[in-house]
């Protein structure tokens, strides 16, 4: 079976269990775990900021990361199918006690009019303030599609002007490295606070990181702990992150070639798919996705007449070439 449903599907590669295996380990909650130490030492270095804090999830990692420039009765814009809107059940709003309003824009981009028009400045006692815009970068649901530095950077001259905040949602954010050549610390540049995961294309089994300021990271540090996320001996899962950003980044490259391979056989333009994911626009999609299974291919449909396929480590060349076929014939009909 090929499983394209998502880049999380992912199992550690056996040189990651020997990183794991090998990995000095200490109780973290007591700040004395090595590995996590300089993971997070280095994480922080990669984005230009001052710390970093390891999270199980990319979810706990942005329900922290908002937290950090939203606070409860303030709101947060961001773009209408952003994962922090559409796929973290409420938790900014239920656990946050923050409010969100969108934007809506077919590929996910920022669109700076729209964040003008909606900002609402500080009234007093008569509006809720806008304290931040959450921008993801690669955006999942527009098929990773990335976002350009020069919108971003747009966006971060304007929240100075505006006192507003930025957050990205960087859980591929090495995609959009990759795929574009822009250096980390450029992207770490646009943003106050990040959210990045090690657990989809970089294939750690577990792992993301909240990157911000030192202030940022310290009081992040006693929420995780007080929403359950106080991990002990967990230089094992950050020594398996630490070898996913040492061995798997550049081979991102490997997965977006697939994807484009991928959405040639289903006759979605290559040239509009950035990344490693694919949305297929199909009013069969069910019906699809069950065939494409029956002839040993593994599809997601994310909406009614939606099929995503998501390329990753654990898709070969000659796997997405052997999907490519699969999906060819299903598409030709
Ligand atoms: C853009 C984006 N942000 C955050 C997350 C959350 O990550 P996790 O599944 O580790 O909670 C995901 C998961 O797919 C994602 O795609």
């Amino acid at each position: 079976m090929i499983d394209l449903r998502s880049d999380t599907l992912t199992r550690p590669t056996a040189a990651m269990r020997a990183a794991l295996a090998a990995a000095e380990v200490g109780d973290d909650v007591y700040g004395e775990d090595p590995t996590v130490a300089a993971l997070e030492e280095h994480v922080a270095g990669l984005f230009g900021h001052e710390a970093a804090l390891f999270t199980p999830t990319g979810s706990m990692a942005n329900v922290l990361a908002v937290r950090a420039v939203v606070e409860p009765g303030e709101e947060v814009l961001c773009e209408a199918s952003a994962h922090i809107a559409r796929a973290e059940l409420g938790a900014h709003g239920a656990v946050s006690g923050l409010t969100m309003r969108t934007w809506i824009s077919p590929r996910g981009q920022v669109d700076l009019a729209a964040v003008r028009s909606l900002h609402a400045p500080d009234m007093g006692s008569f509006f809720v303030r806008t304290a931040a815009v959450s921008v993801e970068n690669t955006h999942n649901f527009a098929g990773g599609a990335v976002l350009p530095l020069a919108d971003l950077q747009a966006l971060r001259a304007w929240a100075d002007g505006a006192g507003v905040r930025v957050h990205l949602d960087g859980a591929r954010i090495w995609n959009a490295h990759v795929a574009t050549g822009t250096p980390l610390s450029e992207y770490g540049a646009v943003a106050d606070v990040l959210a990045v995961c090690l657990s989809k294309g970089l294939g750690a089994p577990v792992g993301s990181l909240l990157v911000g300021s030192a202030d940022v990271v310290a009081t992040a540090r006693v929420r995780r702990k007080r929403l359950g996320g106080g991990m002990r001996q967990v230089g094992l899962l950050a020594a398996a992150g630490r070898h996913a950003l040492d061995h798997h980044v550049e081979r991102l490259a490997d997965d977006h070639a697939h994807a484009r391979l991928l959405a040639e056989a289903c006759g979605v333009d290559p040239a509009g798919v950035d990344t490693n994911i694919v949305v297929v626009e199909r009013t069969d999609a069910s019906e699809f996705v069950s065939r494409a299974a029956e002839e040993g291919v593994r599809a997601a449909t994310v909406g009614p007449t939606t099929v995503r396929l998501v390329t990753h480590l654990d898709v070969s060349t000659a796997d997405a070439e052997r999907a490519a076929a699969v999906l060819a014939r299903l598409t030709a009909g």
